[in-house]
């Protein structure tokens, strides 16, 4: 089988955390930290806090910020649950955003017709290629953005990091991400007061006194493991040669679809994008559900693109949405196709995941 992917964990990654368990020390402490600081230079950022998974990280961005009952936040529709489901795990209500044709990211022309009040805005890096910050920023003039940088690690546009431009940043290392610590997340921000917020929610609201402690929020346990931080500190070595092994496979992608009915995703100008996961366009008409497993019956595995969150079922029925409601959303996801990759896939590998499919259709 091809695999959709291929965490890459090498001899140093499987010593860091055979050491860390033989310490015994294996909650959070200096090798997390070590994790944030590796984190908060790579994106560029003076604060990096490292959490259980991405959608901590999310979910404490948004109590950080203050969101709660009786708020609205933008996200797009086009998404892991996980984008939606921390806002009404605060209490808030989604206002969903469609995409935009060609980067699949949060439109801001769309969001700049939603006539709410809105406490936050939650834009979602596609795929690890970076939405128009500065578009949808304009959009929604004055809104705190959270960017949703869950598989975005190392992605840049227009010179700037993932993680770096909004108020603050939300990273996941689950293993289908370019670098990986099992589970695991991280919020970046700069932000001094958000960072001590943030690590007290993180720390059932702990705030340290010079003689004990006081409990100053209604924390959570959302602290990553001691071995996974220097796994962390491992894989952030690699983040450069991932991102470039990814690039070049996406590359021999755009080459071997040209000519094909299967479009490869457009290229976004300015954008430096790291393809967390290589998503092509199927012809109009194809059964996609009836593809996924002909193709593994084929020895290669491919899966859907991600998740149209309006169309499901908690929240259809909350929001009461119908067809047509979010028109390129329901044109463009049913025909998004993720293609094998991972540093290590071999240009006969591509080949046989390119004519397998286009078999196919
Ligand atoms: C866009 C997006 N946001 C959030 C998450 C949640 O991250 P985690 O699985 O680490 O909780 C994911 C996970 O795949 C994601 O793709």
């Amino acid at each position: 089988m091809i695999p959709l992917t291929v965490p890459l964990i090498e001899d140093d990654d499987l010593a860091v955390v055979a050491e860390v368990l033989r310490s015994g020390n294996l909650v959070q402490g200096r090798n997390v930290a070590a994790f944030e600081a590796a984190v908060a230079a790579q994106v560029g950022v003076p604060h990096a806090v490292a959490v259980a998974n991405g959608t901590a990280a999310l979910h404490l961005a948004l109590l950080a910020l203050g969101v709660g009952p009786g708020d609205a936040v933008a996200v797009p529709t086009y998404s892991w649950p996980a984008t939606a489901n921390v806002v009404e795990a605060v209490g808030a209500d989604c206002v969903f955003v469609d995409i935009e044709e060609g980067s699949w990211a949060m439109s801001p022309a769309r969001l700049a017709e939603v006539d709410v009040p809105l406490a936050a805005v939650l834009p979602v890096h596609p795929f690890g290629v970076m939405a128009d910050l500065a578009a949808l920023a304009a959009a929604a003039p004055g809104v705190p953005v959270v960017e949703d940088a869950a598989c975005a690690l190392g992605a840049g546009r227009d010179g700037r990091a993932a993680g770096s431009v909004g108020t603050m940043g939300c990273f996941s290392f689950h293993p289908r991400k370019a670098v990986t610590t099992g589970e695991g997340g991280m919020v970046t921000t700069s932000s001094a007061e958000l960072d001590v917020a943030l690590r007290r929610w993180r720390n059932h609201g702990i705030h340290l006194t010079p003689g004990g402690s006081d409990f100053v929020l209604p924390g959570l346990n959302y602290r990553l493991t001691d071995m996974q931080g220097a796994l962390g500190v491992t894989q952030m070595a690699k983040l450069e040669r991932v991102v470039g092994a990814r690039r070049a496979a996406a590359d021999v992608y755009a080459e071997l679809l040209a000519g094909t009915p299967l479009a490869a995703p457009a290229v976004i100008a300015s954008s430096e994008p790291v393809h967390q996961s290589y998503v092509a366009v199927l012809p109009e008409g194809v059964d996609r559900a009836a593809l996924i497993p002909a193709a593994a019956e084929r020895g290669v595995q491919i899966q859907i693109g991600t998740v149209d969150i309006p169309s499901s079922s908690y929240y259809r029925d909350k929001y009461g949405f119908g067809p047509g409601r979010f028109p390129v959303t329901e044109a463009w996801v049913g025909r998004h196709l993720s293609l094998p990759l991972y540093p290590g896939i071999t240009r006969e590998q591509q080949e046989t995941v390119v004519s397998t499919v286009v078999g196919l259709l």
